[in-house]
């Protein structure tokens, strides 16, 4: 059998037969590692031959409807977030930082479902000790320790359609035989997913793959394997909050803005049917620096509280720390209401802070951090009753944002009286009048 050696960059998965020190496809330092594997295009081409007279054509409207085939967990927000629920034969990469909550979360589909939970993080002692806890028997449940990627998908050929879904806990442990690489290097990622991918098609087996999200917030190693699967769920939150949100960051059978809202208990993961009052629910009223805003996190509204302390800086270079906010958008608004409502923030440290642990992208909550600044500023509380949103402009204009109707709905919805809104305020001016 002939080797080939080639140099494979850990983060985009780039192949090159030179090493570099520099990945020449994404620009990644000290990434790229050897990687010995047989060569594996002889055998594909031979079986591809093989295939061409067995494949033929199917006409569209003889292909049967996936949508009534879907099997729903029962789980409200988590089939929501897959487009109404899994879809057989598909292949969902679950990604997540350490410990967020991504073993829990597949376990308690898997209870509802049923199906095979491979393990290869932990033992089955382990994950036994988990399902206790979630007050899961399993019954329906079957375990398997394995990490060999050719045992796994064996036993998933064996048992055919009868089952009804596979979790793959974690992809970073699973390797195959064919290659020599350790686990978790991106080679064995990937040809162990292709080898996933390939069962999971021709049986019609669901397939969760679980993969652990490395420092800088790429899907570990293999940014590639966003690519192969059908559908990427990202599960994220603060490590010490309970709230957990599942995104999806592609999905060929559904939409992609869709997201699925948790929280973590002593006996797992709760749906959470009203989060708005989730994120509400620590706020203390009548403080000068709160505000509370609406955003939007997919299909749905949310009602989220913005913290700022203002105080007399020590510093040369006052500081400026966001928290759930991008800095650069922080500083902006902090020069914003300097310049427009000439309040001299320029000797003052300016921390915000989004509670429950979100993080905020859409500029619907400039208006809100604007406002909680000027209120920690002039220590003056704003009416508790009020919610606040609007993005704002450069020249302290209050511009529209996407959902206001929606917004205001949520926000009357849950017992706010006045909503200070693009629709009723022009500018920061108008609006720092209540304070
Ligand atoms: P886990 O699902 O193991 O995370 P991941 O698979 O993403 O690494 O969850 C780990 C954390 O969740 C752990 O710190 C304990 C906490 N947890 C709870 O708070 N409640 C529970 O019922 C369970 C099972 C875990
Ligand atoms: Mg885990």
């Amino acid at each position: 059998m002939k080797l080939r050696s080639s140099f494979v960059c850990q983060q985009c998965g780039y192949d090159t037969p030179q090493w570099y020190g520099k990945c020449p496809n994404c620009g990644e330092w000290n990434s790229l590692v050897e990687t010995v594997k047989e060569d594996a295009r002889l055998g594909t081409h031979v079986s591809a031959h093989d295939r061409t007279n067995s494949v033929k054509p199917q006409r569209l409207v003889d292909i049967r409807h996936i949508e009534k085939n879907r099997c729903k967990s029962g789980y409200g927000e988590f089939d929501r977030v897959m487009g109404g629920g899994v879809v057989p034969g598909s292949v969902t990469l679950l990604a997540g930082d350490p410990g967020i909550g991504k073993s829990t979360l597949v376990l308690h589909i898997l209870a509802s479902i049923g199906g095979l939970y491979v393990s290869g993080e932990e033992s089955a002692e382990q994950v036994k000790l988990r399902a206790k806890r979630l007050g899961i028997n399993g019954e329906n449940i079957e375990m398997l320790a394995e990490t060999n990627a050719e045992a796994i998908v064996g036993v998933i050929r064996e048992k055919q359609e009868k089952i009804n879904l596979v979790i793959v806990d974690s992809i970073q442990t699973v390797s195959s035989s064919d290659l020599d690489g350790m686990p978790g290097a991106v080679g064995q990622i990937r040809h162990s997913t292709e080898l996933l991918i390939a069962a999971a098609k021709s049986q019609g087996t669901p397939i969760f793959i679980i993969g652990h999200v490395t420092k800088e917030g790429m899907i570990a190693g293999p940014k590639v394997l966003e690519h192969m699967v059908d559908t990427v769920l990202y599960l994220e939150g603060e490590r010490f909050a309970n709230a957990r949100i599942l995104r999806t960051l592609k999905n060929r059978f559904g939409a992609v803005e869709e997201v699925g809202i948790f929280e973590m208990a002593e006996n797992g993961l709760k749906e959470v049917t009203n989060p708005s009052a989730l994120f509400l629910q620590d706020r203390v009223k009548n403080v000068p620096g709160s505000v509370v805003t609406v955003i939007v996190e997919g299909s749905r509204p949310l009602l989220v509280e913005i913290q700022a302390l203002v105080v007399p800086s020590q510093l040369a270079m006052p500081r400026r720390v966001g928290n759930g906010i991008d800095y650069g958008r922080l500083q902006l608004l902090v020069a914003i209401l300097q310049k427009r409502l000439s309040i001299p923030l320029g000797t003052f440290d300016v921390f915000v802070n989004v509670s429950g642990g979100l993080t905020i992208e859409e500029p619907a909550a400039d208006l809100a951090v604007a406002m909680a600044i000027l209120s920690s500023f002039k220590n003056k509380p704003l009416d508790p009753a009020t919610a606040v949103f609007g993005e704002v402009g450069l020249l302290g204009e209050v511009r529209r944002v996407a959902g206001e109707e929606r917004r205001i709905k949520e926000a009357k919805r849950l017992g706010f009286t006045t909503v200070v809104s693009p629709q009723a305020t022009r500018n920061l001016q108008q609006a720092g009048k209540l304070l």
